[in-house]
């Protein structure tokens, strides 16, 4: 199942989604982790030192080999050129999976080392402010969103993606590609404001959308929260003073993270479980199917000088005829 956790800047999505990993991991569940926030803060989160983060391969820089690698003999994709962000998979393409190796994850993905197990870990590499708006930008996030057009993911795999909650993954359509999307807050006004507007662009799309209320402390942050967010509201997780020794550079192991703190990352799982138990991918086909034409009218055709919606695979269903592995 694919996961995102996404907030306001600062909110706490990379501690949250590194919790939740180790909480993974912990339960020797098969996990790869994708760091596409702006900030790229996850490997230090799960642990790296300053020179282990830094040395982490950039999924943005090694994009024409994932395209070259992910077309496979698909005859309407004639080119690594012409394939963009949002060009979706069909006959021949050749598929990701969470457990195998492969090329892309040969390049660029890194085994991360946790107290109970390992997971493997990929980062969008780092934004610089030039990148923020223009081509570079969205060629670093879309080299995430290729690999999750093409990944077939299983009920106890897990993807799990650090990601920030900017415009960009409207217009790409990036932010359909979650079975579940945890969006963290903080009791704020302004934590609450990205929830509205997620929310509005989620409404369309079947999107599965709770809210996770971090730095919670007391009865009114819990009430501000319930007030403004309802039902969306999943569970809230209070000041961890195992995360801030860990920003200390001096993790405990994990299993003596707050009780209160993991029973929340398990309330996550369960929700994300649920939720994958609902994956139409049929849906999910006709959903990037959706989003490439729209991303291919608006700057893909003028871009690559050819007629993009003729990659469109009409037959094809991601899932369906490539049986998904099954744990054990
Ligand atoms: N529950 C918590 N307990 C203690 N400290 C926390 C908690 N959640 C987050 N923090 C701290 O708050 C800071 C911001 O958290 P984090 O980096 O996870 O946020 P972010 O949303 O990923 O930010 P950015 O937008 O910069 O990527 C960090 O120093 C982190 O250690
Ligand atoms: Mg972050």
């Amino acid at each position: 199942m694919k996961i995102a956790f996404v907030g306001k800047g600062g909110s706490g999505k990379t501690t949250l989604s590194s919790l939740f990993i180790r909480h993974l991991a912990a339960a020797e569940a098969p996990v790869v982790a994708v760091d596409a926030d702006i900030n790229q803060h996850l490997g230090a989160a799960l642990g790296l030192d300053d020179a282990a983060a830094a040395a982490l391969p950039a999924m943005g820089a090694h994009l024409p080999l994932i395209k070259e690698y992910l077309r496979g003999t698909n005859p309407r994709i004639t080119s690594a050129e012409t394939m963009i962000k949002t060009t979706p998979p069909g006959e021949g393409s050749r598929l990701l999976r969470v457990v195998e190796d492969n090329p892309v994850y040969e390049a660029c993905a890194r085994t991360v080392r946790l107290d109970d197990g390992e997971i493997r870990l990929m980062a969008t590499g780092p934004f610089t402010e030039s990148d923020l708006g223009v081509a570079c930008y969205h060629s670093k996030v879309g080299a995430v969103e290729l690999c999750l057009n093409h990944l077939v993911d299983g009920p106890q795999e897990y993807v799990v993606v650090d990601m920030t909650a900017g415009s960009d993954s409207f217009a790409s359509g990036m932010f359909t590609r979650f079975d579940m999307t945890f969006l963290v807050a903080e009791p704020t006004r302004k934590g609450v404001s990205v929830y509205r507007q997620y929310k509005e662009y989620a409404r369309d799309f079947g999107v599965s959308l709770k809210v996770v209320g971090n730095k919670v402390q007391g009865r009114d942050d819990l009430e501000f929260l319930q007030d403004e967010v309802g039902d969306d509201l999943l569970v809230t997780v209070g000041h961890s003073d195992w995360v801030r020794a860990m920003e200390k550079g001096r993790p405990p192991r994990f299993e003596l993270l707050e009780a209160a703190n993991r029973t929340a990352l398990q309330t996550l799982q369960d929700a994300a479980e649920d939720s994958y138990a609902h994956r139409d991918w049929e849906r999910y086909t006709r959903q990037m199917v959706h989003f490439h034409l729209k991303n291919a009218e608006s700057w893909g055709n003028a871009k690559t000088g050819a007629d993009l919606a003729a990659q469109v695979d009409p037959a094809f269903v991601l899932g369906e005829h490539t049986p998904v592995p099954q744990p054990g």
